[in-house]
């Protein structure tokens, strides 16, 4: 059984993760477990609480998660068998980060307990957003983190390794490269001055603090794609050149913000 406290350190870049974080936290509460929430952007990883039991909430990129989630994950400090899960958010496939995290963890001194992937909608680029099979996307994929929290508390969760394949997969990408050419996405980022009302929010919400602000915002050269500016600006003012999608977002900024209050 999973010991009392847990503390949940997610990140999400349009909600889908922020939904699933909630709805395991939610579970976890019903089952008189004491829950944290912390925002990984936020966080110091060297400053985690080793008695209590680590869970890790990220959505999937280029198959395997973005750098600054690998940052944290790699800085974690050395255990002597805490333990730990992870549930990743995925719109079709992964296959570069269940198997390389363990790894890693396990190398630290962690005891991985458990696990998930959980299909949702994709958000990168979305070129037409069907509303409705999102929602029954969603609704499905909160179902499976309700029964993947309930299997950390009663533990019968499991971690499983995928070794030579996924190993192979984290190597391809996390090269350089694949950020880079992500990185330079997001410098293109193009503002619609007209429609741009300076509030700031994109500045704000940016995990990497790439985002610039004068009157208009400007981009610079760390983006890793994660969408929340482009997703979450009220005016929807921040496009790509020569992209054609519609904005997918699964909360309202007010979700995002309101979680972060708590902080
Ligand atoms: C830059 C980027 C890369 C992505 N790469 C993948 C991928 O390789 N495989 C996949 O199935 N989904 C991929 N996705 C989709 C997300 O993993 C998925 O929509 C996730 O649930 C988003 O979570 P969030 O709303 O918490 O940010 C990618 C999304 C982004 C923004």
């Amino acid at each position: 059984m999973i010991s009392n406290t847990i503390d949940l350190y997610y990140f999400t870049g349009t909600g889908n993760t922020l939904l699933v974080a909630r709805r395991m936290v939610e579970v976890f509460e019903q089952n008189g477990r004491i829950v944290n929430l912390h925002r990984i952007e936020n966080s110091d990883p060297s400053a985690v609480d080793l008695s209590h039991v680590i869970g890790l909430a990220f959505p999937v990129a280029a198959q395997s998660t973005f750098p600054l989630v690998w940052d944290f994950a790699r800085t974690l400090p050395d255990a002597d068998g805490t333990k730990i899960f992870m549930v990743d958010t995925v719109s079709i496939f992964s296959g570069a980060i269940v198997g390389p995290l363990k790894r890693v963890l396990v190398k630290k001194g962690y005891r991985p307990i458990g696990a998930k992937e959980i299909t949702m909608p994709g958000n990168w680029f979305p070129g037409k957003v069907n509303k409705d099979r999102n929602q029954r996307t969603v609704a499905r994929g909160l179902e499976r983190a309700s029964v993947y929290a309930g299997r950390l508390v009663d533990g019968t969760s499991h971690w499983l390794r995928v070794p030579v394949l996924s190993d192979a997969f984290y190597w391809l990408n996390s090269r350089p490269i694949v950020w880079r050419k992500l990185a330079e996405i997001g410098e293109k980022y193009r503002v619609d001055r007209e429609a741009c009302n300076g509030c700031g929010y994109c500045e704000k919400l940016c995990p990497v603090g790439n985002i610039g602000y004068d009157e208009y915002p400007s981009f610079g050269p760390a983006c890793q794609q994660c969408m929340r500016c482009i997703a979450f600006c009220p005016r929807e003012a921040i496009s790509v050149p020569g992209k054609k999608y519609e904005l997918y977002r699964a909360v309202k900024i007010k979700d995002l913000l309101g979680e972060w209050q708590n902080d």
